[in-house]
């Protein structure tokens, strides 16, 4: 039964859960399988071929019949960047990633067709959101900044559940404090003085530092990032492929983490997914 398979989500850890979040809000009939690979997170520093094998593994993994993924969304940019490609050939279902997204949602987002990209290096290095966004519009300028210490500061912030509230979204602020500011401000100097009035954040871990890199850019700059667009894409591509769980369609949400921190996992991914994770399993994939 179609209605029956979910969404495939896939993510370096936790930053994922972000667009697993958009996804809920934009399709909220249909069920999802989310895998967290935090056992080796964060991918955004690794070599292209490492990410590249991490995501063979991932893709044999959602390959199993239990699974019965209809549809997989990588919602790592790195992962992204390095491996959708290759799950594309290995899988056969429709594969997603989150850079052509996101690369629409930041050209749609510019008027002075000047724009930034702050992602890992790894992103960066790829040169993907530039390639993507020049396919939209090859006029459109873009500048790129690297900015790895963004994701250990969400990383090490959401391991210690205690230090923040329930939900990310009701309280934005929690990760504005000087020594993040200190970085963005760093990170974000390349990208300063260049007319940007468009900023993608090429990281499934930035959305939650949004206050920090406004309060950085300026309210003159739009900050973007894939989430919403990702996720009206996956809803695309489930229409054309007919599988779309039908309205209605009691929606089972499922996760699962190669790490051994279950407990602090369920914590985190509650505060950044919105609600409760009724479930979360250990999994290896190597
Ligand atoms: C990372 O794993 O380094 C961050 C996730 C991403 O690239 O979106």
């Amino acid at each position: 039964m179609p209605s029956d398979r979910s969404i495939g989500v896939f993510d370096s850890g936790l930053g994922g859960l972000t667009v697993t979040r958009a996804i809920a809000a934009e399709l909220p009939q249909e069920s999802i399988t989310y895998l967290g690979d935090t056992a080796r997170c964060p991918y955004g520093e690794r070599p292209q071929e490492e990410v590249r094998d991490f995501c063979a593994q991932i893709a044999r993994w959602f390959s199993q019949p239990e699974h019965d993924v209809k549809l997989l969304v990588v919602a790592c940019n790195t992962a992204t960047a390095a491996g959708v490609p290759l799950m594309q050939r290995m899988l056969p279902i429709p594969v997603l990633g989150v850079i052509a997204p996101g690369a629409r949602a930041v050209v749609q987002a510019t008027h002075t067709r000047r724009v930034g990209v702050l992602a890992t290096e790894g992103t960066v290095e790829s040169g993907q959101y530039p390639r993507a966004i020049h396919a939209l519009d090859a006029g459109v300028q873009v500048w790129q900044a690297p900015s790895p210490r963004s994701v250990r500061i969400v990383e090490e912030a959401v391991a210690s559940p205690h230090a923040f509230g329930r939900d990310w979204m009701e309280d934005r602020a929690f990760l504005d404090t000087e020594a993040a500011r200190a970085v963005a401000e760093e990170d974000l100097a390349p990208l300063m003085g260049r007319g940007i009035d468009a900023l993608i954040l090429g990281c499934t871990h930035f959305p939650l530092l949004k206050p920090v890199y406004q309060a950085v850019m300026g309210p003159g700059v739009t900050i973007v990032s894939s989430a919403e667009e990702t996720a009206r894409e996956a809803r695309r591509y489930l229409e054309r492929g007919g599988t779309l769980a039908p309205a209605g369609h009691e929606a089972r949400y499922r996760f699962a983490t190669t790490g051994d921190e279950l407990a602090a996992f369920a914590v985190a991914g509650e505060y950044i997914f919105g609600r409760q994770l009724a479930s979360v399993a250990h999994v290896d994939v190597s």
